[in-house]
């Protein structure tokens, strides 16, 4: 058998693509996780903002090296890159012999077949349709404890600064039973643990003959398999976070009281540039109305500083909402202008780039002294932790998350991987908790 080996950049969704594609491959190629003995290399791409491509690119030039010294090697280009720049990268980057876009992974055993014969080849077609629902994912990096499992495709929302309904095209959602089928096979095969994944997973809708699904109505569906399984979900807009939705996560101990709800930016005028569709006053509504139903709900956001026509007083704003909110994590950004989006076509990147190094700094300053805060309060508190594995730093202690998604470690004891253990934490840093099973 030949050997594959994908290197994956981006969101958790090129994650699961990834595992897709191995599934795609598997009647000819074995996953392979050294890169100097495949016959075939994959990388799956993101596009969200330039150093990710940039970084990319780098990968691609130490990538000719590589077909040096292996002649009969065939390199080829996935995901959201493919789709944005697909001409600009057959004409700079040599190496490639095949791109496929999101929606093109079918495509590929022919694209393989007729880029061997020196031709380079592409498919880039975006589908309204297409949701991989009938492939069983190769989960080929796994702890075998988590997986992740895709429920839609796309995004229709068209933030002004979002690449991502470009390069993924038209929301859609995959068939209910192909998903539920899918946790409960995870679930026979000892899977404690799933993440159900799309750029907007509120949006979620299957309406056919018989039935009409929502996401609170899924998720619901998914926690009833088994109540050993924990249930988590990514991403949240906060522009459909129905009541039904928080109260179904509230009803089930098995969904995991933790959502990420990203708001980007603090002012009203920021969100409107954004085309977010929510103000400042409605997002806070939605997070005290998730305090009142989940009173232990975790909640990390995306922040994104230093956008089109932001002054100074609309960035105080967004730190204020921070204060505000106290959120338990964030993944926080600098602005990146992405060509074809509305924001490159209607706003100038007027912010100068030092002043948004400034703010982006500013917003990771406090960031880092809410997370200590929020970690400091657990200080004393037993939490149920799904052990995933044993900690990078001491093989004597494992790693594993609770409900909230914080991270903790403690030592071993008699627990095995998989195990559901009561931790009490002891001490903590901004980024984990440290504790004892109790
Ligand atoms: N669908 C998800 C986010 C996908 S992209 C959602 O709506 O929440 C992940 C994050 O990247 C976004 O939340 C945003 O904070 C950031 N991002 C997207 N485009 C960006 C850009 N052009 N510049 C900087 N950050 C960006
Ligand atoms: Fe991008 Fe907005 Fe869609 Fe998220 S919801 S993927 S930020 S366009
Ligand atoms: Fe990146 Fe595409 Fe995901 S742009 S964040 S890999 S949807």
């Amino acid at each position: 058998m030949k050997k594959l080996y994908i290197e994956t950049y981006g969101c958790q969704m090129n994650v699961a693509d990834s595992e897709v594609v191995a599934s795609i491959l598997a009647e000819d190629y074995e996953i392979t996780h050294s890169i100097e003995e495949c016959d075939l290399l994959l990388l799956n791409t993101c596009s969200v903002r330039d150093n990710a491509e940039q970084r990319i690119r780098k990968r691609l030039r130490e990538f000719k090296a590589l077909k040096k010294q292996n002649g009969s090697l065939q390199i080829g280009l996935l995901g959201c890159m493919a789709e944005r720049i697909k001409e600009q990268l057959l004409n700079e980057e040599e190496v490639l012999d095949f791109i496929a876009g999101p929606d093109a992974y079918r495509q590929l055993p022919k694209l393989i077949k007729e880029s061997s014969c020196g031709t380079v080849q592409f498919d880039v077609t975006l589908s309204k349709t297409e949701t991989y629902e009938d492939i069983i994912p190769i989960r080929y990096d796994t702890n075998g404890i988590s997986a992740f499992v895709s429920i839609m495709r796309g995004c229709n929302n068209f933030c002004s600064y979002c690449i991502v309904p470009y390069t993924r095209g038209r929301e859609r959602s995959r068939e209910p039973n192909s998903i539920l089928q899918e946790v409960t096979d995870l679930v026979n095969h000892g899977y404690k643990e799933v993440t159900l994944l799309g750029q907007n997973v509120n949006s979620y809708y299957w309406k056919d003959d018989n039935r009409e699904i929502s996401f609170a109505n899924l998720i619901e569906d998914a926690a009833k398999i088994s109540p050993e399984l924990r249930v988590r979900f990514a991403t949240s807009h906060p522009k459909d976070i129905s009541d039904e939705l928080i109260h179904v996560i509230g009803n089930h101990s098995n969904i995991c009281s933790y959502i990420h709800l990203p708001f980007q930016a603090g002012s009203n005028a920021m969100l409107k540039r954004m085309n977010r569709v929510y103000t400042r006053e409605y997002y806070l509504e939605r997070v005290a109305t998730i305090r009142r139903i989940i009173p232990d709900c975790g909640l990390s956001t995306d922040i994104i500083a230093g956008f089109c026509g932001e002054t100074e007083e609309d960035h105080l704003q967004t730190l204020d909402l921070m204060k505000t909110v106290e959120f338990d994590s964030a993944f926080m950004f600098k602005y990146s202008v992405r060509e074809g989006t509305l924001a490159a076509k209607k706003f100038i990147d007027d912010v100068p780039e030092e002043t948004k190094l400034r703010r982006l700094n500013e917003i990771i300053n406090l960031q880092q002294q809410l997370s200590l805060k929020s970690n400091q309060r657990d200080i004393g508190k037993e939490f149920e932790v799904l052990v995933e594995g044993v900690s990078k730093r001491s093989k004597e202690e494992y790693f594993g998350r609770t409900s909230q998604n914080k991270v903790v470690i403690f030592p071993k004891k008699d627990a095995e991987k998989g195990d559901y253990v009561q931790v009490k934490v002891e001490s903590c840093t901004a980024a984990t908790l440290k504790g004892k099973i109790v």
